[in-house]
């Protein structure tokens, strides 16, 4: 991964700058804004491992710290989203342990054993880790209040509470279904059957992580698959859970109340931060990248399959199983794009691409159309609004018509623009991707909150040739 940052003079400014601060009984804080400018810089080139998926970090910190005894995880993501889940947990009474090098050792309290916490639960950026824990408080006879940065406090929460209130916990407080918001969790918890009113992996797994403390098995039935990382890991520990396909979708049932028993994780590479630099390569002329260990579980690739359908190069090298999961090393070379039109159905296989797609685009001959992305705009930002910002503000046409983006691309892009990051770390690294490759340099206003899912973007940009200051 190229150079140490703390060993490089010219980012030194950068990282004082967007400083973050991570010990016990604090949670991570931003400073100050960090701008950053991205340059084109000739091919990129080089092997790189991006770190450990996200979804899977913080699912195995809120598993972990539900079992009784000792779980071992390797190639945790220690990016601020995890190290914030990990703080809120040991709030909760749970003992996490971090070991260097991404090793942590969590020991649990048990389904339902959480402990009341002191004080409020500060989740920082994070929706995932806020979500997932309110379900998992929702089945504990505690009180808890939750609360996050401006990004997330701007969330939509009520979608978690309204299956956590069946099941018997109490909203006490909360503005208009918004953080800060506090809980009672339910004392003698009720098994629900349930139909998530949105495709999201955040609300099926929150009613799960509830679900556990019930008595009876808990049904979600989601009419279009969404991440299956929850079910997959509860049945890891030892959960009876059975999965079925119903209509476009599944039915997901789990017996409650089960011993949870510690079994080993190992993260791997995280596909949604390995998409920054794999679109890096597709789009600067004449680069060739490795990508090592990526994640391919289908629920997550399908940005990977509508790269293919645009004539990307991307070989697909040693598939293998690490973990519980289907890996490979991805082989992307410099390629001619075309547009396409992306349907609505595959969106929750590739929700939190769609940023940098949209750069992608950019750079394709002709129209890509992408339909059915209302969730995009409640995501750490609206990230439908401030994709077609980041295109626009670069010299690209780019048009929302309803729930759909349309990005009318021309191989190439003008840049020179200074693009609002909106504390959305996937809108600042779409931008500096874009940047990577357009005529003018790109400027961000701030990124700082790479941070929270990517941390060691920029050096590892730079190690495969970017040109970031
Ligand atoms: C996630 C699910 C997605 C995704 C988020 C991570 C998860 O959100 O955008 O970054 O780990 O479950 P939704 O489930 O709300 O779509």
């Amino acid at each position: 991964m190229g150079e140490s940052a703390e060993g490089d003079a010219t980012l030194l400014p950068v990282l004082q700058a967007a400083r973050w601060i991570s010990r016990p009984g604090f949670n991570v804080m931003h400073t100050q804004p960090a701008p950053l400018t991205a340059r084109r810089n000739g091919p990129l080139k080089g092997h790189a491992r991006v770190p450990g998926d996200k979804s899977i970090s913080i699912r195995a910190l809120i598993l972990g710290a539900l079992t009784v005894g000792e779980t071992r995880i390797g190639g945790l993501l220690e990016g601020e989203d995890v190290l914030n889940t990990a703080q809120a947990l040991r709030a909760l009474g749970a003992l996490l342990e971090q070991r260097g090098g991404g090793a942590w050792r969590v020991r649990g309290v048990g389904v339902g054993g959480f402990a009341e916490p002191r004080a409020a639960l500060d989740f920082g950026n994070s929706g995932t880790g806020c979500r997932l824990v309110l379900g998992a408080v929702g089945g504990c006879p505690i009180t808890a209040t939750f609360d996050g940065d401006a990004s997330l406090r701007t969330r939509p929460m009520q979608r978690v509470l309204d299956p956590l209130e069946r099941i018997g916990a109490r909203t006490l407080n909360s503005a208009d279904g918004r953080l800060p918001l506090t809980i009672a969790g339910a004392r003698d918890p009720i098994p629900i059957v349930f139909e998530p009113p949105v495709p999201s992996a955040q609300l099926k797994s929150a009613a799960l992580l509830a679900g556990l403390a019930a008595p009876g098995e808990t049904t979600i039935i989601e009419r279009g698959a969404t991440r299956d990382h929850t079910e997959k890991m509860l049945a890891h520990f030892g959960a009876q859970v059975r999965v079925a396909p119903e209509r476009q979708g599944r039915r997901i049932t789990l017996r409650g109340q089960p011993e949870l028993v510690p079994a080993p994780i190992a993260v791997p590479a995280d596909p949604s931060s390995a998409a920054f630099p794999l679109i890096a390569a597709l789009i600067v002329p004449g680069s060739e990248v490795i990508l090592d260990g990526v994640m391919m579980n289908p629920l997550r690739t399908g940005l990977l399959t509508t790269l293919g359908e645009m004539g990307a190069s991307i070989e697909y090298l040693a598939r293998r199983s690490e973990g519980g999961e289907e890996v490979a090393d991805l082989l992307v070379r410099a390629s001619a794009l075309r547009g396409v039109e992306v349907p609505a159905a595959r969106a929750p296989s590739m929700i939190d691409e769609y940023p940098v797609l949209a750069v992608a685009a950019s750079f394709a001959e002709g129209t890509t159309v992408m339909r059915g992305l209302k969730e995009l705009r409640v995501k750490e930002s609206d990230r439908l609004a401030a994709t077609a910002a980041l295109l626009r503000g670069n010299g690209v046409e780019a048009a929302i018509e309803g729930d759909d983006l349309i990005v009318q691309g021309s191989g190439r892009a003008p840049g020179g623009g200074l693009v609002t990051t909106h504390m959305d770390h996937r809108i600042a690294m779409s931008a500096l991707v874009m940047g990577a490759a357009s005529e003018k340099p790109v400027k961000i206003d701030d990124g700082s909150f790479i941070a929270t899912s990517f941390p060691g973007f920029v050096e590892l940009m730079r190690s495969l040739g970017a040109e970031l200051s």
